[in-house]
């Protein structure tokens, strides 16, 4: 099984430009067709889907979004507006109605071997995210009744990536999903977005990776007091790639126009 993953597309409405420089629609386009090419049984958007959350960011996005040829599954980001994303996937069945228990944009996928958790960890208003006692009760109830190995997916990473530019803007309730990783031994895998870059870290014991965004990179800055800044890197995606041998693997790729791979034979 592979598992596409998209994040942080950012998408406005058309013809704006991210920052007056990069065309969010086109880097997401170009996004679908690596994941066409890599022929995924199933795409994750983490979130950030469209930059102020408007419905036409969203109508922009859905028909790119449109063009993949496997099924998408979404989560809000901080850039997401709850009710309008809901509004814009009403007709997506993973989408939960807004009469169930939970508000929030969360829910579970029947990924055959394995049991994805989409989490939403948006407050309204803020950067950083929450998972609240709500949220981590819905997910405390989904690894009590399904043991298959589980991938848990949300917008904030439950980890400080370890530099300025991000250390206001984290997850709260970090601790306490760790807590409940530590006890539950199921979780094979975080996949989160959010800081723009590939980062690797560790919740509860379970190894966290962050896809870069599709849209654009923030730069990797270690100086004590640096701020967030735009990087003029390739955009990219991952892949995560499951086997009962091997567990699951997780591959970063590049996204842009490149030739197509030589073979080394
Ligand atoms: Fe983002
Ligand atoms: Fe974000």
């Amino acid at each position: 099984m592979l598992i596409g993953q998209i994040s942080d597309s950012h998408i406005l409405p058309l013809g704006e430009k991210s920052h007056g420089i990069i065309d969010p629609a086109q880097r997401l386009l170009a996004a679908v067709k690596a994941m066409n090419a890599a022929s995924p049984d199933l795409v994750l958007h983490t979130g950030d889907i469209a930059h102020h959350g408007t419905p036409e960011a969203y109508r922009v996005a859905r028909e790119i979004l449109a063009q993949l040829k496997a099924p998408l599954f979404a989560i809000p980001g901080n850039h997401d507006d709850r009710a309008k994303m809901r509004a814009a996937f009403s007709d997506e069945n993973w989408m939960p109605s807004k009469d169930q228990a939970t508000a929030f944009i969360q829910y579970t996928i029947d990924a055959g071997p394995l049991n994805i958790i989409m989490l939403d960890s948006l407050v309204p208003g803020e950067v950083s995210g929450a998972l609240c006692k709500s949220r981590l009760e819905f997910l405390h109830a989904q690894l009590s009744r399904d043991s298959r190995p589980t991938i848990i997916a949300l917008h904030h990473p439950p980890m400080a990536p370890g530099l300025d530019g991000f250390a206001k803007v984290g997850l709260q309730g970090a601790d306490q999903l760790a807590g409940i990783l530590e006890k539950q031994g199921q979780v094979i895998r975080i996949l989160a977005g959010h800081n723009h870059r590939s980062v690797v870290g560790v919740c509860g014991g379970v190894a966290t990776i962050v896809a870069p965004s599709c849209a654009f990179p923030f730069a990797f800055n270690a100086k004590k007091g640096a701020s967030l800044s735009m990087a003029f890197e390739p955009p990219g995606a991952a892949l995560h790639l499951w086997d009962e041998n091997s567990g699951l693997v997780s591959h970063v790729i590049s996204i842009g126009d490149w030739p197509e791979p030589k073979s080394l034979r």
